[in-house]
């Protein structure tokens, strides 16, 4: 087969096992592992935080990326077309897989800006970094950055031009190459990191605010938000993995595969962890630096230890790595529904995929000036949010789509695979390929009683009402 049939007749697959795994682990860590875990896990105060956040991988993420991947390879269809196929045709179950697909656009239109302020801070580090700065000059760096619109702008399209040459470039010769170069660089540059993390005084101390819980430092906010990241880490509730899940073999065993793909992400991202607070800590800094963790207090900490422009380069390189292997799933979940349901080719597709993204994400690259989508928009949500806590676009979206977009997306998925699909087509889907088939009835217990309980308590005790 050649690529070229991809966009045209043929459906597109990755070529193994690994190839798989790796371009889901490619989604799956990403600016999420590195920059925003560290920094939540400062804001809530490390060990318990973590504890829970674990919990929620473990026994509410694994098992819905299960019900994802199966839903997608058995179906071998992107979100929408994923949800009609075993429900039936004119179904309201479609709903939630275009929800999904506007999550990932909305997730996509901001992450993007992010994702700028890492090249943005490659291209520093590249110019000598920070060194002879002051931490004074540092943050207001930060400052600056996110309140100049044009630079945002600029980074943004940049960022954004990437993920569309990839995602152009199909399944195989274009999502799942550049994961198969990127993934292994990425491990060993975070590996190096840590070497360096592990001979700086902080590191034991680094190491007990991760993993040593203190329940006075967690809030209502916290569980909700721990919950909501490990919806957001694992790429889970906007049918990212049913469409990764969707380019599989029916011979390949996707009960390993998820164990892996989870076991990836949650190890990166207290390497992530280990590799910032010990650095952080060694220069008697605060964890609870917020967003501006890994783009203000790391880069002081760089600043002033020898080789500091070097490593900060490696560092800020492998952020836009991760930041890129991620982005790119979420424009394949929008592409490849437009491909599906439309059958519009996938080079304009992606094209106008892109494009609309793109547009809708230059609020968020303004989000830091004084106009619209800055402090305009803050004032108009702080009638929804409170007096003083309004909201920025690049916020108000974040927050929306994180915690509570992706946490009813995956309610949904639990539920779709738990109680509608069929038993027959739901087991088969399971057992095929796997030596793990003994596991199917724990899986459809977590599925049914604990996944949805345990999303709708937390969104409850969210809204303070349990
Ligand atoms: N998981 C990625 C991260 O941690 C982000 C991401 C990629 C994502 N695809 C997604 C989040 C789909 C939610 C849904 O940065």
């Amino acid at each position: 087969m050649s690529e070229g049939n991809e966009s045209t007749t043929r459906r597109g697959q990755w070529s193994s096992r690994w190839g798989f795994i790796l371009a889901s682990a490619g989604c799956a860590i990403g600016l999420g592992n590195i920059w925003k875990f560290p920094y939540i896990t400062g804001e809530n105060g490390g060990g318990l935080f973590v504890l829970i956040y674990l919990g929620c991988i473990a026994l509410i993420g694994l098992p819905i990326m299960l019900a994802e991947v199966l839903l997608g390879r058995a179906t071998q269809k992107s979100p929408v077309g994923a949800y009609r196929d075993f429900s039936c045709k004119g179904s309201p179950w479609v709903i939630p897989g275009w929800i999904g697909v506007m999550t990932g656009f909305i997730i996509l239109s901001y992450y993007s800006v992010v994702a700028g302020w890492a090249l943005h801070y490659t291209w520093l580090s590249l110019q000598g970094g920070f060194s002879g700065m002051d931490a004074e000059q540092i943050s207001s760096t930060f400052g600056s950055v996110f309140s100049n619109g044009t630079l945002n702008l600029g980074w943004h399209s940049a960022f954004m031009l990437m993920t569309v040459a990839v995602v152009i470039g199909g399944v195989r010769s274009g999502v799942e190459r550049i994961a198969r170069i990127l993934m292994p660089l990425l491990f060993v540059m975070l590996l190096v990191l840590l070497g360096l993390a592990m001979q700086s005084d902080g590191f034991s101390e680094a190491f007990s605010f991760v993993f040593s819980p203190d329940a006075s430092k967690l809030t209502r906010a916290g569980v909700l938000e721990a919950l909501g990241h490990s919806f957001f880490t694992l790429s889970l509730g906007m049918g990212a993995m049913i469409t990764y899940g969707s380019y599989l073999k029916k011979k390949e065993d996707i009960v390993s595969a998820v164990v892996v793909i989870s076991i990836l992400d949650t190890v990166i991202a207290l390497v992530a962890c280990l590799v910032l607070f010990p650095i952080i800590f060694s220069f008697g800094m605060e964890p609870k630096a917020g967003p501006g963790l890994v783009f203000v207090s790391l880069p002081i900490a760089f600043s002033q230890m020898a080789g500091g422009a070097v490593w900060a380069t490696v560092f800020f390189a492998l952020l836009v790595f991760a930041a890129l292997t991620s982005a790119i799933s979420m424009l394949e979940v929008v592409v490849s529904t437009i491909i599906d349901e439309t059958r519009i080719k996938r080079t304009p597709a992606t094209l106008l995929c892109g494009a609309a993204i793109y547009l809708f994400g230059i609020p968020s690259a303004l989000s830091g000036t004084d106009g619209f989508a800055g402090e305009g928009f803050k004032k108009t949500t702080a009638v929804v949010f409170g007096e003083d806590q309004g909201k920025n676009w690049f916020d108000t979206f974040d927050y929306l789509a994180s915690n509570w977009l992706l946490p009813l997306g995956g309610l949904m998925i639990a539920v779709f695979v738990a109680y509608r699909a069929g038993e027959a087509a739901r087991r088969k889907g399971f057992e095929e390929g796997t030596r793990f088939q003994n596991l199917y009835v724990a899986w459809l217990l977590l599925l049914r009683y604990l996944v949805p309980i345990g999303v709708v308590a937390v969104l409850l005790h969210a809204l303070k009402i349990i």
